[in-house]
């Protein structure tokens, strides 16, 4: 173990400190994270939904002892949630209560021109530290301490502000103009993750050691599942996986991941499962099937999932299932239960657009959750104020 909690030793230092944080790190991602601590270098990972990205970030500043600053991304997200903005409210408040003392500098002044030349005289004040409100991105480089910072599902948010990132991710430095330039003492460790649902630029990746992750292996996830002390007994929890990997391979518009296979096992223990029937997956199925279409498709075929052998029930006589549970386990690697010999909705969309637009679900991320709340407030405040360094950059798209 290293002297410094920060720094890993070897790989396997990093796998064995992550699993006694209880995350289950396999070589290629922990290659990536010690690397990241040698390279001073911002990781980026990308993946479905599901899959471990933010945890990671969320485990790593566990196993240094770093705290954890976090920028949720969405889109329309300006620059000023994500590096800094002024205090508006607070700047007024002070120019109220020096109202008088406003008065008295601007009292004899004869023309509107010469009072607003001796208030710009005065203006610094107002564009001092004081009234400076950091976000995350400034805060990780202004900490005292060295901090991780997570960059999360920065696929949701605007080209533009991807540039804003860059800079920081380069330098790791952030310039307020009336202040001067924040150059980061103790250099965070960065970590971005992206849903893909869409290409993040070359420049971006450039500057990041690239992983992408994607759901594990049924071994990883049966790990997984165990460490979590779910309650579901061994052989069941084998079974459960195996079921979960035979939806994952059916055409679901949101396939389940690795924390629906811990609420699925949590919800059957809780039930008292002795065996995994297809009756009891399907009365539980909408723990992990949230849409009307993929869980009718998955009541469809569960009961070939715990037996590959059972007749499927037509939709009319669907309601007494006759899965016999035989909670044997089979390997995924033929995937001897596809079903899509006779699938009763023909793909119409064979590039998967369709699908990855409707995986895309709207309104996810209208709550971010750093700073403010982007679609109901002007996030415009302070702009004009003090000149910005994005003034050049160009109008950014507004939240709808
Ligand atoms: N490698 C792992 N080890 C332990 N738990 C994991 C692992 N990967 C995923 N999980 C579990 O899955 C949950 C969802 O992961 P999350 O990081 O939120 O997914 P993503 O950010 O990729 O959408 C986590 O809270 C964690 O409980
Ligand atoms: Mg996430």
């Amino acid at each position: 173990m290293s002297l410094d909690a920060a720094t890993f030793d070897s790989v396997d230092d990093v796998v064995a400190r992550f699993a006694q944080h209880g995350y289950l790190a396999d070589d290629r991602l922990a290659t990536t994270v010690f690397l990241q601590s040698r390279l001073d270098k911002p990781i980026l990972l990308e993946g479905p939904a599901g899959v471990g990205k933010t945890q990671l970030a969320k485990s790593l500043a566990e196993v240094t002892g770093r705290p954890l600053l976090r920028l949720q991304c969405y889109e329309g997200q300006d620059e000023s949630t994500a590096l800094y903005e002024w205090d508006y409210g607070k700047q007024l408040l002070y120019t109220q209560l020096l109202r008088e003392k406003i008065g008295q500098i601007v009292g004899d002044a004869t023309t509107i021109h010469e009072s607003v030349e001796r208030i710009a005289h005065e203006d610094s004040v107002f564009f001092s530290e004081r009234f400076l409100a950091p976000r995350p991105l400034l805060e990780a480089v202004r900490s005292d301490v060295p901090v991780v910072l997570l960059i999360d599902e920065v696929d949701r948010a605007d080209e533009a502000l991807e540039a804003v990132l860059l800079e920081l991710l380069a330098e790791y430095q952030v310039s307020v103009p009336e202040l001067g330039t924040y150059a980061a003492e103790h250099l965070p460790y960065v970590v971005l993750t992206s849903n893909n649902t869409r290409d993040l630029s070359a420049a971006l990746k450039r500057r990041c050691l690239h992983l992408s992750l994607d759901y594990p292996d049924a071994e990883r996830e049966l790990e997984i599942i165990r460490s979590k002390d779910t309650g579901l007994p061994e052989a069941l929890a084998r079974t459960l996986v195996d079921v979960v990997r035979g939806l994952r391979d059916l055409d679901l518009r949101k396939a389940p991941s690795i924390s629906e296979t811990i609420d699925w096992a949590r919800t059957l223990a809780v039930l008292g499962a002795k065996e995994l029937t297809a009756e009891i997956l399907a009365q539980t199925a909408n723990v992990v099937v949230k849409y009307d279409r993929d869980l009718r498709r998955t009541l469809e075929v569960l009961p070939k999932l715990v037996d590959p052998n059972a007749v499927v029930p037509t939709s009319r006589d669907r309601g007494h299932q006759h899965g016999p549970g035989s909670g044997h386990s089979h390997g995924h690697e033929d995937h001897p239960h596809r079903h899509d010999d006779h699938d009763p909705e023909p793909v119409r969309d064979p590039a998967g657009q369709e699908r990855r637009a409707a995986k895309d679900e709207p309104g996810r991320h209208t709550a971010p959750n750093y700073g403010i709340a982007p679609p109901t407030r002007s996030l415009d405040v302070g702009r004009g104020q003090g000149e910005r360094s994005f003034h050049t950059r160009g109008a950014r798209r507004r939240p709808v």
